[in-house]
């Protein structure tokens, strides 16, 4: 199998917008409800975010966006994997190579990322990855993580 990350672009739009829509997507989002097809191609032009396809054998799996917070080098993300390949193990992968990605590309030094206190696979990959608790109320976890 070959992996790689590059970044989204027009074409990844209908893809990733059936993505976004997927019930265990919005289950676990900070926005649980569907949008539209022009909601998603307007926030995918919005640039305040690097947004990255994750490619298996040249085919998009993966999804990861991160928004910048503008006074510093750090940003919040989030991701998912396509509904057809998820449970193969390929998301600590990707998260890993996002990592590096994040801080050698795009010059990231700290990643946060706020999880549903239900999402058991979330908190299990942050975990693994090494992230830290920094918050938690009765619906979020907050992690931190320096590049
Ligand atoms: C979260 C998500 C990216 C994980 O990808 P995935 O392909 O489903 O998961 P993987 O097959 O890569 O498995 C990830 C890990 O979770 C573990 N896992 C699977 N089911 C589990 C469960 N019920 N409880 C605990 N761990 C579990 C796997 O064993 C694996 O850990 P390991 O490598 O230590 O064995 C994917 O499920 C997804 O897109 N979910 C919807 C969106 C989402 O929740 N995004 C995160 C928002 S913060």
């Amino acid at each position: 199998m070959n992996f790689r990350l590059r970044p989204m672009n027009e074409n990844d739009i209908e893809l990733t917008f059936k993505w976004r829509n997927d019930p265990l997507v919005r289950n676990n989002a900070q926005s649980v409800q569907e949008i539209s097809l022009n909601e998603h191609a307007a926030w995918v032009k919005f640039n305040n975010s690097v947004k990255l396809i994750f490619e298996v054998d040249d085919i998009p799996a993966g999804f990861i966006s991160v928004t910048r917070d503008p006074e510093n080098n750090s940003g919040e993300w989030a991701f998912h994997m396509a509904p057809d390949m998820r449970g193969q193990g390929l998301s600590e992968l990707m998260l890993k190579a996002a990592l590096y990605y994040l801080a050698k590309k795009e010059g990231y030094d700290t990643i946060y990322s706020t999880v549903r206190v239900y999402n058991v696979l979330s908190k299990h990959l942050h975990e693994k990855l090494e992230f830290s608790k920094c918050g938690e109320d009765e619906e979020y976890i907050k992690y931190i993580f320096y590049l």
